[in-house]
């Protein structure tokens, strides 16, 4: 069930980068972004997450990430508002986003963010890391924490590590 899915989700990265494979970290600044993926492609991601958020709903995700568009937007190259954009925040250090004003809390955190840190950030922020800038009560729902954390791996350009 789950090697399928990796597969099929190498495939579509591996599809999704065609043509661009003379990148630098320079020119990938200039680049297009990457197509967004198919409903397809996005089931097969979901799939070969890490438990538990390979059995999240994307759909909840989706409704729950509502509570965050107003501070942040998701897509490849987004504006930041009154916080950073979130594409490629897992593995990226926390405070990692080059043009974001970032207090000192979260620009010293010192860890790259993935789904448990982001799990802890999210039911409550403020005592996760205090002093930070970011005003949001939390998330105290854990499914719902799970979607939307399933949802951000998927939309915003997270690949699954290799098999080991
Ligand atoms: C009221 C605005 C606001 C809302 C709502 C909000 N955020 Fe934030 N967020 C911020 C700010 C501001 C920062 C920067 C915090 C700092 O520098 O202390 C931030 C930082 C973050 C970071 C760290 C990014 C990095 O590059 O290190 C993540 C991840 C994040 N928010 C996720 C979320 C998610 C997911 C939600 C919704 C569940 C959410 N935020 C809701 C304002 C908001």
């Amino acid at each position: 069930m789950i090697r399928p899915a990796l597969f099929a989700v190498a495939a579509a990265l591996g599809l999704a980068a065609c043509g661009q494979t003379d990148r630098t970290p320079e020119a990938s600044q200039n680049s297009p972004p990457r197509p967004a993926l198919t409903a397809e492609q996005k089931a097969a991601l979901l799939a070969a997450l890490p438990a538990p958020y390979n059995a999240a709903d994307l759909e909840n995700g989706r409704r729950v990430f509502a509570r965050c568009r107003s501070c942040h937007t998701i897509t490849e190259g987004g504006p930041n508002m009154t916080g950073p954009n979130l594409y490629g925040v897992f593995g990226r250090q926390a405070g990692g986003h080059p043009d974001y004003n970032y207090s000192v809390a979260v620009k010293q955190a010192g860890f790259a963010w993935d789904g448990e840190r982001l799990d802890h950030w999210l039911e409550n922020p403020r005592t996760f890391l205090k002093g930070t800038k970011m005003s949001f009560a939390g998330i105290p729902d854990a499914t719902d924490r799970r979607d939307v954390i399933a949802f951000l791996k998927v939309e915003t350009g997270y690949t699954p590590p290799p098999q080991p």
